[in-house]
């Protein structure tokens, strides 16, 4: 640091002008503070740039200066990935670069500012009679920048892949300010190393995302979605090859959970389950596509119920019902806030593993403590499933060494997902939580290169130092 930090936070006010930078502990508190209220280390200050320009000469500014900077997209991560740590860096929240640059129907592709949230870039798809087809419970808040970044993934992966399979073209500001374009709306090009693929899945360590070219798909009007509830997740995935066979393309969503997670949010909103009884799994379905599919749900059905895979179900009848299926899954975040503290894993592991994964999961945390609630939800039909350590709030607090305990279960549960070919963070990426993790698991020539890249591309480490290669 050259310069006082008074007068950095001068010529940044100078630069951005009015209304664009907060810097009171007050004012800056929303922003320092992660979604399940973990984190809250404060900041120099929030920028709030409007276009691709400022945050360029922002970056270069702060580059000169050589103080720490944090992207900011809708601040939903769940592992503390965007909020500050104890550098009080600035944080670049991009909520103002909201524009819908253009959107292509004859290439089916979307350019836009890294500031829309996904739930504008559906919309904005849906206008044009296309869909964007990545959809995950903080759609409403999570921003395209932010979903790039940690490549998220939701609930439609076994269908159209995560936002990765998504992006065609990205703009980036680099640490040191520079500009690098690579927003080409192309479905093809080879044309030397595909950089874009390296910023996706970043979380904001290597640039700042400001637009983005993303894939768009035909509109699927048509929708037909069951919830049923079955023995053991075997049972989910023989219903997985079963509905495959019956609807190929038009599975769009294969989701589980268990009873726990159920009651967890049947306790905690006013939602009513689409099935009588709560005990065993939970499984919900879901097809679209652009022509009639009831043919198609009530063949799988019927087989299924031949074979003995159903113990009870419902099917929507209607927009309404299936909007209550998918109201009950996206509140599981929030209602297992409300039981107490989670202690969450984002593993996945192949596809055919899952009900191995579960159950030995389950066993070794009841070794560790035998309170834990254990809670289950995932996107199966993808492999990932968000294994969670529930301790009610009164047994947690009671508990002497938390951190040491909380690090023994997330090792348990990890550590069978990489037994089983798996990893520990599938959609959420690494943040703060699970920046240890890389060494124990990627240590070797794969993080050796991640570091190298690192170094390269952010020589002074000012954009989010020690996150992912935790250096
Ligand atoms: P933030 O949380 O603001 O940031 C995340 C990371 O990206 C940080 O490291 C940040 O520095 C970096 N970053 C943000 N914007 C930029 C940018 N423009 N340029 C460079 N770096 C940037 N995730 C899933 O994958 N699947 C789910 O199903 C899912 N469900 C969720 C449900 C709920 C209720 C909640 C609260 C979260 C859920 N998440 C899920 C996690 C979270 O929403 C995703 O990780 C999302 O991609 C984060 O986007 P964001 O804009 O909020 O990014
Ligand atoms: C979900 C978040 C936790 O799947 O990723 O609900
Ligand atoms: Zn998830």
């Amino acid at each position: 640091m050259t310069i006082p930090e008074s007068r950095l936070l001068a010529d940044i006010h100078a630069l951005l002008g009015p209304g664009a930078v907060l810097d009171t502990p007050a004012e800056m508190a929303g922003y320092c503070t992660d979604a399940r209220h973990k984190f809250h280390e404060p900041a120099l200050c929030v920028c709030k740039p409007r276009d691709t320009a400022q945050v360029a000469a922002l970056v270069s500014l702060l580059h000169g200066a050589g103080w720490p900077m944090l992207p900011q997209g809708g601040n939903t991560s769940l592992c503390g990935g965007a909020t500050p740590d104890d550098r009080r860096p600035v944080i670049i929240a991009m909520e103002r670069m909201q524009r819908i640059r253009a959107v292509d129907s004859f290439g089916l592709t979307i350019a836009a500012d890294a500031g829309c949230t996904i739930a504008q870039l559906q919309a904005a798809a849906a206008e044009n009679g296309m869909l964007y087809p990545v959809s995950l419970g903080s759609e409403g808040s999570c921003q395209l920048g932010g979903t790039i970044a940690t490549n998220a993934g939701g609930t439609a992966v076994v269908r159209y892949g995560t936002t990765r399979a998504n992006t065609l073209g990205l703009e980036v500001v680099l640490p040191d300010g520079r500009v690098l374009n690579m927003m080409r709306a192309l479905h093809k090009d080879t044309s030397g190393y595909d950089l874009k693929q390296l910023f996706i899945g970043a979380e904001g360590t290597l640039g700042l995302i400001t637009g983005a070219v993303m894939r768009l798909h035909p509109a699927t009007p048509v929708i037909s979605m069951c919830w049923l509830r079955i023995a053991a997740p075997a049972d989910a995935l023989k219903l997985l090859q079963l509905v495959r066979r019956h609807a190929g393309r038009s599975l769009t969503a294969f989701e589980l959970m268990n009873a726990q997670q159920l009651a967890n949010v049947l306790d905690h909103t006013s939602y009513t389950a689409p099935v009588a009884e709560r005990d065993g799994w939970h499984l919900m379905i879901e097809l679209t596509d652009s022509a009639d599919l009831d043919a198609v749900m009530m063949a799988v059905l019927e087989e299924a119920t031949e074979a003995g895979l159903i113990l009870d179900g419902a099917i929507a009848q209607n927009l309404a019902q299936a909007e209550e299926m998918w109201a009950i899954r996206h509140s599981v975040t929030e209602s297992n806030l409300k039981v107490g503290v989670s202690i969450t894993s984002d593993t996945a592991v192949p596809v055919g593993h899952v009900p191995e994964f579960i159950t030995r999961a389950e066993q070794a945390v009841m070794e560790i403590h035998p309170d834990i609630l254990v809670t289950v939800v995932g996107h199966v039909g993808d492999g990932n499933i968000h294994f969670i350590a529930l301790f009610p709030q009164a047994v947690w607090d009671a508990l002497p060494e938390r951190k040491a305990l909380e690090a023994k279960i997330r090792n348990a549960v990890n550590d069978i997902a990489i037994e089983l070919g798996g990893t520990f963070s599938a959609e959420h990426g690494v943040g703060q939580t699970m920046t240890g993790l890389m060494e124990r698991y990627k240590a070797g020539p794969e993080l050796d290169l991640m570091r190298a890249l690192k170094d390269c591309i952010d020589p002074q480490g000012l954009l989010n130092r020690g996150r992912v290669t935790g250096h």
